[in-house]
């Protein structure tokens, strides 16, 4: 290791150290109330749990240490801090007893006695840090949650031994009192902001306005959450990165002060100027450091700090100049406002930017920004490192310390896929790479409650060294926790799995879901895909031949509805070719059959199977945003901007299904009639032999799209039917024509 990289990594220990036996104390604590949350209290009870640092004191990196167990006796876990301490526990319930927690449920039937741990097993991470988040999830995933909810996520973190996330609720109520102390009207603020399910994007700087204004029962409710939060992180001993001033500023500020010096940015996500093309402050500019440091005081002054800071200037964004010395005085600028406040701030930045514009970000611009910061003291995230890793072109970010991170998914959408062979070496390379500053391993899907097979291989491997051997036995282990038995037939399910959607390489190869099931039709989609379907096929006639020995377990059933919803994405596509040849041969028949059967009987049984089971319901998703409503017109607004999200993304269709999901209601009401327009069109295209308009379809369906956002129709959120019965059905109906090889 370089002195350099000693350094870097020395600094951040140095962030993160000390802790007295009240802090020990109140670590354990924590654990203990998430352990008793978990397993029940009378369960709990066969666990001691204790944090000591002194675990740690060799390599200054998490430990946990467990023994015991076996009859009578009670396991010991000891960590170096709550989080090590959560994460040994996990190790035990995983390894030792076979469970299973994830997002779709949890599997715990814990063996009796507990099994003994047969030698004292000590286990340290190599990872500074695990990180967890992207700006983007919290208005995916996140933006309607309670406490009840985020409750259950903090548990999941601390279990998968995150010790770093972002804590970004509630920073617009700071926001806004900053603003009015500036001299703002409050209906100034209130267009400046976005509505709440699209946050995220008001936080980088690439839109305002959308969706707004907030209501101030929104700042209150946020408030509360990210005190609470706050509390919990720190209970385990997880370290939480507050937001802080990036440059990007409410136009109102030019009329407060005339002469400041702004630059309006260019738009984003083809939006136009009435919501995006922000204003982004002068580095120079008097104002700058005053409002940076001002948020960061009334915010600290608010909520503590923990000394790390996340803040985005040009994600997305092309900046104003790619002249090296404006990017350093940018960077630098935001940064000066940090210590101002806090000395020993740290920033956090999303290395989005280097990947997402590579033909902006040349080295000299790159080096701009990451040598306007004292080494040590800018955290890069390299968040789609499992594709596009930026550390390798950038010299390990020249010196600065950064974490390598899987991205995942996008937008939260339905549709299996996974680049495990890529996930699994790419922490151990980026380690081995010469002069390497990776601190760090992390999680940052845009959206969660997704495939959660790749989230546990990432979770395991911010604990593991090397990548794991065998995936294909991993895998087979991965199945038998989830369902709490070794099966032959699931357990051959998931390797098929694995090594079709979740060998993911190639062009074809995506985080996107483009199935065309879920995109607005046209006669260009593309229906290719990276694996084998006969694999996907197979493996939902293994899951299916496991019924009806594991109905009875939550984590089977999603994985069965998964995977048959997966393969009706697959015909999807197989009935839209078949429609799409018979178009293009001027054959009717065969048009009016592979239409009739894609829009009559095969979205409408996807529809049914997903009504039957409440993880995949639109009632239960827009019933989250209408619950964290304090009144009426609150709740109609917050399901709009949640309709709005799911679908057009804009006013007219700006990022269209780009967040796609599956749901039941939104298959029946949004992606239906779509299909069944779109096949209308054709059928009289060729029955009237006048060209398909692809214009005048698009203007058809955007009223379509248009209707089901504004609706505001109700939609169950409790389940009905039977999943295995109706999967079933389905599968009987066309695996023997996939299987005869004719549609
Ligand atoms: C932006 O688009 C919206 C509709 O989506 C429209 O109402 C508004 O006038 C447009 N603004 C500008 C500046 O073009
Ligand atoms: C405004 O800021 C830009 C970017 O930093 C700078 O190039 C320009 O000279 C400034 N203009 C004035 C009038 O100070
Ligand atoms: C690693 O760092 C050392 C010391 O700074 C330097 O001499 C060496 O060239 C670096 N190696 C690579 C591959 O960058
Ligand atoms: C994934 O695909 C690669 C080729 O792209 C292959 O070498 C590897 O064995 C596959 N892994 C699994 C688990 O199937
Ligand atoms: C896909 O898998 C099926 C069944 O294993 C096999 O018959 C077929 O040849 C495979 N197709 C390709 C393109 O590899």
């Amino acid at each position: 290791m370089g002195a350099a990289v000693a350094g870097v990594l020395g600094f951040l220990l140095l962030a993160a150290a000390g802790g007295s036996a009240g802090d020990e104390a109140r670590e354990a604590a924590a654990v203990r109330a998430l352990l008793a949350r978990l397993l029940g209290p009378g369960r709990a009870a066969a666990f001691s749990v204790s944090v000591e640092r002194a675990l740690a004191a060799e390599s200054g990196l998490d430990t946990y240490r467990l023994s015991g167990g076996g009859a009578g006796a009670r396991v010991r876990v000891v960590g170096s801090t709550g989080v090590a301490a959560a994460a040994g526990l996990h190790r035990y319930l995983r390894d030792f007893c076979g469970c299973h927690v994830a997002w779709s449920g949890s599997q715990l039937r814990l063996p009796e006695p507990l099994p003994a741990v047969p030698e004292e097993l000590t286990e340290a991470t190599p990872n500074r840090y695990r990180y967890y988040q992207n700006v983007c999830t919290h208005s995916y995933s996140f933006v309607w949650w309670d406490w009840a909810r985020w409750e259950k996520e903090l548990d999941w973190m601390a279990l998968n031994g995150i010790n770093l996330a972002l804590a970004w609720s509630g920073q617009e109520a700071i926001w806004q009192q900053v603003y009015l102390a500036l001299g703002l009207t409050q209906s100034e603020i209130d267009e400046y902001f976005t509505g709440p399910a699209f946050l995220a994007w008001g936080r980088m700087g690439n839109l305002h306005t959308w969706g707004g204004p907030l209501p101030p029962s929104w700042h209150l409710k946020q408030l509360y959450l990210q005190h609470r939060i706050l509390d919990r992180m720190r209970s385990f001993g997880m370290t939480p990165v507050l937001p802080a001033f990036a440059g990007h500023v409410p136009k109102a500020i030019t009329r407060v002060f005339p002469q400041v010096n702004v630059t309006q940015l260019g738009s984003w996500g083809h939006f136009n100027c009435s919501y995006s093309c922000s204003f982004l402050l002068a580095p120079e500019d008097p104002l700058f450091p005053i409002i940076g440091s001002l948020f960061l005081r009334e915010l600290t002054k608010e909520f503590g700090t923990d000394h790390i800071y996340g803040a985005d200037t040009f994600n997305e964004m092309q900046p104003p100049s790619s002249e090296p010395s404006y990017l350093a005085s940018a960077t630098a600028s935001v940064y000066q406002a940090m210590v101002t406040v806090d000395p020993d701030a740290v920033w956090l930045l999303q290395g989005w930017l280097f990947q997402h514009q590579p033909q902006f970000w040349g080295p000299a611009q790159v080096s701009a920004v990451l040598g306007a910061v004292p080494r040590g003291r800018l955290l890069v995230l390299d968040l789609f490192a499992e594709s596009q890793p930026v550390y390798i072109r950038t010299a390990s970010f020249q010196g600065q310390p950064f974490i390598w991170c899987m991205l995942h998914n996008f937008g939260g959408n339905h549709g299996l896929f996974g680049a495990l062979e890529a996930v699994n070496r790419g922490p151990a390379a980026a380690r081995l790479f010469p002069n390497s500053t990776m601190v760090g391993t992390g999680m940052a899907p845009e959206g969660i409650g997704q495939n959660e097979v790749v989230y546990a291989l990432m979770a395991e491997l911010g604990w593991r060294k090397d990548p794991v051997a065998d995936l294909e036995a991993w895998v087979t282990g991965f199945a038998a926790r989830r369902y709490g038995v070794s099966h032959r037939n699931t357990e051959a399910a998931w390797r098929l799995l694995l090594r079709s959607v979740y060998n993911c390489s190639g062009e074809a190869c995506s985080g996107h879901n483009r199935s065309p099931l879920v995109r607005r039709p046209s006669l260009k989609m593309t229906t290719t895909v990276w694996y084998n379907r006969s694999d996907v096929f197979e493996a939902w006639r293994l899951l299916l031949t496991t019924t009806p020995s594991l109905t009875t377990s939550p984590t089977f059933r999603y994985d069965l509805l998964d995977v048959t919803r997966q393969a009706a994405q697959e015909l999807v596509s197989l009935y839209y070719g078949e429609a799409r040849t018979a178009y293009l041969n001027k054959e009717l028949v065969p048009l009016l059959r592979a239409a009739g059967i894609l829009v009559y009987e095969l979205l409408p049984s996807l529809d049914k199977v997903l009504a039957s089971d409440s993880r995949f319901l639109l009632g239960s998703w827009l019933e989250q945003a209408r619950t964290a409503a304090v009144s009426e017109a609150e709740a109609h607004f917050y399901e709009q901007n949640s309709r709005y999200q799911l679908t057009l993304w804009g006013p007219e269709g700006n990022i269209l299904d780009y967040a796609n999901k599956q749901l039941a209601g939104l298959v029946a009401d949004y992606y239906t009639p779509r299909w069944r327009l779109f096949m209308e069109m054709l059928v009289e295209s060729l029955v009237r032999g006048v060209p398909f308009q692809q214009h005048q379809f698009d203007q058809n369906a955007f009223q379509l799209e248009q209707t089901f956002v504004l609706s505001t129709q109700r939609y169950p959120s409790q389940p009905h039917g039977d999943t295995v019965d109706l999967a079933k059905k389905l599968f009987l109906r066309y695996y023997p024509r996939l299987v005869a090889g004719s549609l």
